[in-house]
């Protein structure tokens, strides 16, 4: 039996799926460092045309129907990268949200951040509390934003709170996870060639359909995203049964 949603051309925030039949995508941004080095340029070049990959995929995101589109852009792994390296990636994050608040609010994106970013700096934390409040009521597209994320935590964070409530089961751990609210996610896209997920979205991917691509996140565009919805919308997704 085919299991895909009803179909319409109706986006989110009115209640329909687009006709790819998608609602949530992730995207593991990988490559960054390799784009920049392929043009012997330092790897802060690299993740400052990535910020511009991210712009165009939000508004893509948007104009494609989607109602949930989460990025990985700073796990609990990479704190072990070079301090001037976390240092411009946390500007890049602090001037996005400056500059893309207002297009966020004026196109009824909801910002969400799933991971702990209260272990960021106190401009940082003050930053992103600020445009998730100003956000919080909007019902279009939710962007969430993995920052300081690593799936085994967010499973063991669920697990503990699911504890503490009651019975451990599949559900109880499902209503913690930071990506509770959020629809179930429905593609899972990694860039740059590699073929892992890096410790994103572990407990979220059980059924999600995967898309690797051999283009580099700085080279993603719409078309890439498109091309992946388009796809996606040909497979049988089975869950499990038959
Ligand atoms: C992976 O490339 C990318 C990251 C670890 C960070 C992603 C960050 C951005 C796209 C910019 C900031 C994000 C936002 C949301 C403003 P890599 O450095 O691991 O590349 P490599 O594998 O080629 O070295």
């Amino acid at each position: 039996m085919k299991l895909k949603p009803a179909q319409s051309e109706v986006a989110p925030g009115h209640g329909g799926v687009a006709a790819h039949g998608a609602r949530h995508v992730a995207i593991i941004m990988d490559g960054n460092g390799r784009w920049a080095k392929k043009r012997h340029m330092p790897r802060v070049f690299g993740h400052q045309r990535g910020v511009e990959a991210v712009r165009r995929t939000v508004r893509a995101a948007r104009e494609m129907g989607l109602e949930a589109l989460t990025l990985y852009a700073f796990s609990t792994e990479n704190w072990r990268r070079p301090e001037d390296e976390i240092g411009a990636l946390m500007s890049l994050l602090k001037r996005f949200i400056v500059d893309d608040l207002d297009e966020f609010a004026a196109n009824n994106v909801r910002l969400k951040i799933i991971g702990d970013h209260s272990a960021f700096a106190p401009d940082v934390v003050e930053l992103i509390d600020k445009a998730l409040a100003r956000t919080r009521d909007n019902d279009g597209t939710t962007l969430a934003i993995a920052l300081n994320y690593g799936a085994q935590d967010e499973i063991a964070r669920a697990a503990a709170k699911a504890a503490a409530r009651g019975p451990v089961t599949v559900e109880s751990i499902a209503a913690e996870l930071d990506t509770a609210d959020m629809p179930p996610l429905d593609l899972l896209i990694r860039t740059s060639g590699e073929v892992r997920l890096s410790n994103f979205l572990l407990w979220q991917a059980a059924y999600a359909e995967m898309c690797f691509l051999d283009v580099l996140w700085p080279d993603f565009t719409p078309d890439h995203l498109a091309q992946a919805l388009a796809d996606f919308a040909q497979r049988e997704r089975r869950f499990g049964g038959r």
